[in-house]
C-alpha cells in the first residue's frame, strides 16, 4: 500500500475537523474547504437565490492506470463513496484509456431541393466549410484543437426530409459545448446557401461517440474471497449476474444506475454537466437497438480472474466554463492531480467501473441491504431528530433491530432521552 493510501484508510474514523487538517497537510491548500461564495454563484446562473449544499466526500485506494488517486465525489446517496473504495481496494489497478476526445456537433436543414446534390455539394466544399468553421474557433485552432472534419447525411420522415451536416471538433481540455456551438451557427448560413435549404437548428450533439472511454480489470480471485472455491463461486455469480443485466432491461437500467452513481459523483464534483454524461451513456448503452449494461463481468477461462470491462462516451473538460469559477470544482480537480481531460474522463469511468464491481458483488452475495445497514440507520436517526450527540448511540440500537424503520427509530431515541 503506498503511503498516501495507508495515510487515507484511517480517514472515515477522524473527526470532519481533522479530516480537513490532514488534507491540509497533504496538499497545503491555500483556502480550505473551498466554498461557492454568493458572488459567484450570481454570476453562474440567472435569479440565484442561494446555494443547494450536496456533502462531498473522498474515495481512496483507485489506482489507475498505476497511479494512485484520492478521488473526490459529490452524492447525497449513503454507500456510494464507501462502496467505490472498497471496490477500488478490491479490483486492484484499473486500464482505462480515451484514444480520441471529439464532439460532434449538427447543422440540420430541411426543405433542401435535392438531397442528393446537396450530399455531393458538402463533400466538395468540406475543405472550404473546414477552414470557414476554424475562423469561429481560431484560439482553439492555435492550441492544437478545432473542427477536424465536417460530413453530410440523410435522414427521411413522412413530413419532410433532413440533410445533417456534422462536425466534429477537438475541444482540447475543454468541455467545448459553446465553442462548437459557436461554429456550429457561424457555417449554418454557407451551408443554406450552398445547399439551397433552410436551417432547422445548428447544436452540438451529447453523444460523443468519438469520445469512448473502455476500462479493463483482471482481478485475481483471491480477491473475492479467501477460500478458493467460495471466490470462484462469487465471481460465477457476478458474471451470471452481469449476463442477465444484458437480457433484461430492467436490470440493464440499475446495473447502469449504479454505474452512474460513481461516474455522476466524480462529474459533479469536478464541475461538469452530468446531464451530458448521462444522455451520452444511456444513448450509447442503447446503441444496438437494445438497451444493455455499460460494463460486462466474466471470469477467465482458467478460473484464476475475474475480468470486468466499462465502455462508454465520457465527454468531460478541466479547463473553461463553470469549472473555472467553482472553487470546489477546482479543488476537486487538484486533489485529483489536476488531470487533463483525458486522464479526468478516464479516472471517471474507472470510479464507474469500480462502483459497479461493489454493487454487483453486494447483490449477489450478502445482499444489498446488509451494507447499506448502518447508514441507513444512521440517515433514520436524523429523520426522526435525533442530535449529532445521540446519533452514534441510536444507531448502535438500531443496528441490532431485525427491521429498522421510523417509528423503532422514534421509539429508541425517546428511550435514550429518557436513560440521560
Ligand atoms: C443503488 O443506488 C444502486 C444499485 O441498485 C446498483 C445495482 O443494482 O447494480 C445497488
Amino acid at each position: 500500500m503506498t503511503p498516501i493510501f495507508k495515510q487515507f484508510r484511517n480517514y472515515r474514523r477522524l473527526s470532519i475537523e481533522e479530516r480537513r487538517e490532514m488534507l491540509q497537510a497533504m496538499k497545503h491548500y491555500s483556502v480550505f474547504p473551498p466554498v461557492l461564495s454568493d458572488e459567484i454563484a450570481d454570476q453562474m446562473i440567472e435569479n440565484f437565490t442561494c446555494n443547494y449544499q450536496l456533502p462531498l466526500g473522498i474515495a481512496g485506494d483507485f489506482v489507475i492506470n498505476d497511479k494512485d488517486y484520492l478521488v473526490p465525489m459529490v452524492t447525497e446517496e449513503p454507500s456510494v463513496i464507501a462502496a467505490a473504495q472498497a471496490g477500488a481496494r478490491r479490483i486492484g489497478n484499473i486500464v482505462v484509456s480515451l484514444d480520441r476526445k471529439e464532439l460532434i456537433g449538427q447543422v440540420v436543414l430541411s426543405d433542401v431541393e435535392s438531397l442528393r446534390d446537396a450530399l455531393e455539394i458538402i463533400n466538395t466544399h468540406e475543405d472550404e466549410l473546414l477552414e470557414l468553421a476554424k475562423n469561429f474557433s481560431p484560439s482553439m485552432v492555435k492550441r492544437g484543437g478545432g473542427p477536424v472534419k465536417i460530413w453530410a447525411d440523410t435522414k427521411h420522415d413522412s413530413i419532410g426530409d433532413f440533410l445533417v451536416v456534422y462536425v466534429s471538433f477537438d475541444a482540447q481540455d475543454a468541455m467545448g459545448a459553446n465553442a462548437l456551438n459557436t461554429i456550429l451557427e457561424g457555417i449554418s448560413p454557407r451551408i443554406q446557401q450552398l445547399v439551397q435549404g433552410s436551417s432547422l437548428m445548428s447544436i452540438l450533439s451529447n453523444y460523443t461517440e468519438e469520445s469512448v472511454v473502455k476500462g479493463r480489470v483482471e482481478i485475481p480471485l483471491i480477491q473475492l474471497h479467501r477460500n478458493q472455491k467460495r471466490a470462484l463461486g462469487i465471481a460465477r455469480q457476478i458474471e451470471k449476474a452481469s449476463r442477465f443485466s444484458c437480457l433484461d432491461v430492467y436490470r440493464a437500467t440499475t446495473h447502469n444506475k449504479g454505474i452512474m452513481n460513481g461516474i455522476d459523483a466524480v462529474v459533479v464534483a469536478t464541475g461538469n454537466d452530468w446531464r451530458a454524461v448521462e444522455a451520452g451513456a444511456h444513448a450509447y448503452a442503447s446503441r444496438s437497438g437494445n438497451y444493455q449494461p455499460l460494463t460486462l463481468w466474466q471470469v477467465s477461462d482458467d478460473e484464476k480472474f475475474l475480468i470486468g470491462t466499462i465502455e462508454l462516451p465520457i465527454n468531460v473538460g478541466t479547463v473553461g466554463g463553470t469549472l473555472a469559477v467553482h472553487p470546489v470544482a477546482q479543488w476537486s480537480l487538484e486533489l485529483l492531480g489536476n488531470p487533463n481531460s483525458q486522464e479526468l474522463a478516464e479516472i471517471i469511468a474507472a470510479v464507474g467501473l469500480a462502483q459497479n464491481f461493489s454493487a454487483v458483488r453486494a447483490l449477489v452475495t450478502d445482499g444489498i441491504q446488509k451494507g447499506h445497514m448502518s447508514l441507513q440507520a444512521r440517515s433514520l436517526s436524523l429523520q426522526v431528530g435525533a442530535t449529532v450527540e445521540e446519533v452514534p448511540r441510536l444507531v448502535r440500537r438500531l443496528r441490532l433491530e431485525p427491521q429498522m424503520n421510523q417509528e423503532s427509530a422514534r421509539r429508541f431515541l425517546e428511550e435514550i432521552r429518557h436513560e440521560q
